[in-house]
């Protein structure tokens, strides 16, 4: 099995945040919502860690709590990938061929119906306008846009990052060994 980036360990301080947060909320009606929204601001995500702990403090049944995050597409359940991959799929980009971009990717990164790669490295999500237009079709890696994108041009810049992915993995590798060493 390759390496990989996952890291499912709940966050330290994710249980202090939230018993803070609902002490702030007063125990007042409606306050899954809010506490939800703070658990994944703590960790990226929710973990199930947070998830029984905001049923137990709210004595909301697990079951519904699940329900509610599931309902909503703000919350995930997984943690993002290390490179977050924003397809458009607004107008402009849509008449742009932002669909098969989006084949492209699920091919280059492996998707398989999953939103995340299997080593961690990759989310993909599709979003509204990002407010580059002119730019159709556009995509933005972390922080940094794509634009004017062909099948070609994508399957070159996915590449890039998959190399960049394959040395932070190294690099994160070597400094485990170092301190097992030490
Ligand atoms: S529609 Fe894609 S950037 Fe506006």
């Amino acid at each position: 099995m390759g390496a990989t980036l996952e890291h499912h360990e709940p966050k330290r301080g994710i249980i202090s945040n939230l018993k803070t947060a609902f002490w702030q909320f007063n125990n007042t009606p409606g306050q899954l919502i809010p506490l939800l929204q703070r658990a994944q601001e703590t960790e990226g995500y929710i973990s199930e860690m947070a998830m029984k702990y905001i049923s137990g403090i709210t004595e909301i049944p697990e079951s519904t709590v699940y329900g509610v995050i599931t309902f909503y597409r703000q919350f995930r359940l997984r943690p993002q990938g290390e490179f977050v991959v924003r397809l458009c799929d607004g107008t402009a980009c849509h008449v742009n061929d932002s669909r098969l971009l989006k084949e492209i990717i699920e091919d280059e990164l492996n998707l398989e119906g999953s939103d995340t790669t299997a080593d961690g490295l990759f989310t993909l999500e599709l979003v509204a306008c990002l407010g580059c237009c002119s730019l159709a079709p556009v995509i933005m890696v972390n922080d940094q846009t794509y634009g004017r994108l062909t099948p070609q041009t994508l399957r070159k810049t996915l590449k890039k990052y998959r190399r960049l992915g394959r040395e932070l993995i190294k690099e994160r590798e070597e400094k485990c060994n170092l301190e097992i060493g030490a």
